[in-house]
């Protein structure tokens, strides 16, 4: 049975100074292969928080990224994903002829990020990288792998940086695993 999203007690599996450290290395790998002007596009909410220590851990290494948002959504309020990956917000400005960054908190099932690089190539993105701080490759159920992975991490549920358990623990300054 699933646990009580008010009463679960994560436990840390990250803190907040490797979160930090690792993200400044990810800034690292990305800068040598992405344009200076490239487009971040942020999946929300999930992505929000690392999106925007992504954004100033490339400023550091001399990127000058455009930023957009896009909502997307492929869980209900459960620990199990839907299957389907819906986009509840508009579309990013414009991509159109642009080197795009996607970035998105959780790489599970791949359903999410394999469908919105898509959907990001049919408006006109022109080259596009992904990127997911968590990746749990167990899980795969789709082709595809984010170009840039922060931690892989075994089949556990996570909360906190931005990640939610049924809209709780986003704002966790660390990540923590719910059992
Ligand atoms: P995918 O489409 O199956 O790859 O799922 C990716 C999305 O599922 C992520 O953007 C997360 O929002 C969500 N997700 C996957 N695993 C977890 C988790 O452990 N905690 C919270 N959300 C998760
Ligand atoms: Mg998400």
């Amino acid at each position: 049975m699933a646990p009580d999203p008010d009463t679960v007690v994560p436990e840390v599996l990250f803190d907040a100074g490797e979160i930090a450290g690792r993200v400044g290395r990810l800034a690292t790998e990305i800068a040598a292969v992405v344009p200076v002007d490239v487009t971040v596009v942020g999946l929300l909410k999930g992505a929000f928080v690392f999106t925007a220590d992504l954004v100033r851990a490339l400023d550091g290494q001399r990127i000058r990224p455009r930023l957009e948002f896009l909502q997307v959504s492929s869980y209900g309020a459960g620990t199990e994903s839907s299957g389907r990956v819906q986009v509840i917000g508009g579309l990013p400005g414009s991509v159109q002829g642009r080197d795009v960054l996607l970035v998105d908190d959780i790489q599970d099932s791949g359903r999410t990020l394999a469908f919105t690089a898509e959907m990001l190539k049919d408006h006109g993105a022109r080259r596009l990288w992904s990127c997911a701080l968590l990746d749990k490759p167990s899980r795969r159920k789709v082709a595809f792998e984010a170009d840039f992975v922060g931690f892989s991490i075994p089949d556990v549920f996570v909360v906190g940086y931005g990640i939610d358990y049924a809209e709780r623990w986003r704002h966790l300054p660390w990540i923590g695993k719910v059992t």
